[in-house]
């Protein structure tokens, strides 16, 4: 059975070059808190459009009713696409891009991005979710540069302002700084405690800075990931956030979780250049092959369990590393 997980990871990786819109879900299936709360369809039923321009994205994206929206070639953003509820964006084939801009999800709910990749958005979020609810985002790649110092772009994909039930799932993020943001204001715990319920698993980190991801407040669940070549910190658990690490493998990343309160310089401390200093957070740890790094768990927490399964696809320690490599991305989904 696990040989065959393989087996059928490459058989995908093989067959996308024939890009078409249906998606073969028994490979992939959706798993996490983003099946919660009524679970996340995005534009399941409704109209479809197929995108080859920026505007033409921004306009498809838009409004309430249920549609989905299929991103075809290279497209550059001229601004954010912000996207309405009930939507599913796909990319078709391995190279459907967007750059320059990146997509916004504000006061919206039932959102699934899938196989796109998200390049060089700058003065935004690659994703930004604010208010927001039931969102997948599922096999992306999200990357910038690192020559421009780590305030220069934003984060890759930042879940703020109380969103809640994310699945962020095989997805490869690379060549970054701050790289995924779960809660931005210390501030907020009076109306952002017992949000941010958030999944992570079977994704790929590599050549990042900080932030994956930093959670504030969360109740969050990182699962058979894998990190390599993290320089600063790994997954950074604060302000009370609570946080399963489970399964993961971390190969050459400086410290792969904290959950002391402290905010590194290298991820954007606001009151001084030493660090800012928060409450610290809570992780419960089993599983996991640090690559002989060292951790700061300075609470463990009372989150042990998770309401949803995903023991149907989670992988043994030995087999994250292969198999997040070969099925993380875009080009790996069978388009039908
Ligand atoms: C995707 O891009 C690669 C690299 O540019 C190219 O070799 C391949 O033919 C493209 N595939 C499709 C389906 O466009
Ligand atoms: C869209 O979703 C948001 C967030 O859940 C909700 O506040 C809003 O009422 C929804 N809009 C419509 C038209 O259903
Ligand atoms: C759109 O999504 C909302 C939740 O955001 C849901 O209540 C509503 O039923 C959906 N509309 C349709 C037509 O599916
Ligand atoms: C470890 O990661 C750093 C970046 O954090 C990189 O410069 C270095 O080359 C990596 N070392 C190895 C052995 O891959
Ligand atoms: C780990 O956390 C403790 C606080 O509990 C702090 O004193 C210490 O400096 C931290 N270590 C590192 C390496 O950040
Ligand atoms: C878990 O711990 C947090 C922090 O101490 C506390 O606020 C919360 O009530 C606890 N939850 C349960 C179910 O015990």
């Amino acid at each position: 059975m696990r040989i065959s997980i393989l087996g059928g990871l490459f058989f995908a990786s093989l067959v996308v070059s024939a890009p078409s819109k249906t998606i073969d879900d028994t490979l992939f299936p959706q798993v996490g808190w983003s099946q919660e709360n009524g679970g996340t369809t995005g534009g399941k039923g409704g109209t479809t459009t197929t995108v080859t321009t920026g505007d033409a994205l921004v306009t498809a994206v838009a409004g309430h009713a249920p549609k989905i929206v299929y991103v075809k070639g290279e497209l550059v953003m001229s601004k954010r696409a912000k996207v309405g509820n009930n939507t599913s964006i796909l990319g078709l084939g391995p190279n459907a891009t967007i750059e320059g801009f990146g997509l916004q999800i504000d006061h919206a709910s039932n959102i699934i991005v899938r196989n796109l990749g998200i390049h060089h958005a700058i003065d935004t979020d690659a994703i930004s979710a604010t208010y927001s609810n039931n969102i997948w985002i599922d096999h992306n790649e999200f990357w910038s540069e690192r020559s421009r110092g780590f305030d220069y772009y934003d984060g890759l994909v930042d879940v703020t302002k109380g969103s809640d039930f994310v699945t962020v799932s095989w997805n490869y993020f690379h060549t970054h700084w701050k790289t995924s943001l779960v809660g931005g204001d210390p501030e907020a715990a009076a109306t952002e405690s017992g949000k941010y319920h958030i999944t992570y698993h079977h994704n790929y980190w590599r050549d990042l800075s900080t932030r994956t991801p930093a959670l504030r407040f969360s109740t969050a669940h990182v699962f058979n990931n894998y990190y390599q070549d993290i320089s600063a910190q790994g997954i950074h658990s604060r302000s009370g956030a609570q946080v399963i690490v489970e399964g993961n493998v971390f190969q050459n990343v400086t410290e792969p979780i904290s959950t002391y309160g402290k905010v590194i310089p290298a991820d954007s401390p606001n009151t001084s250049p030493d660090g800012d200093y928060e409450p610290d957070g809570y992780a419960n740890v089993r599983e996991n092959d640090f690559g002989g790094a060292k951790n700061n768990i300075t609470q463990v927490g009372n989150l042990t369990t998770v309401p949803y399964k995903y023991r149907h696809i989670y992988q043994p320690l030995q087999l994250v590393k292969p198999v997040v490599i070969l099925g993380a991305g875009r080009g790996r989904l069978l388009q039908l």
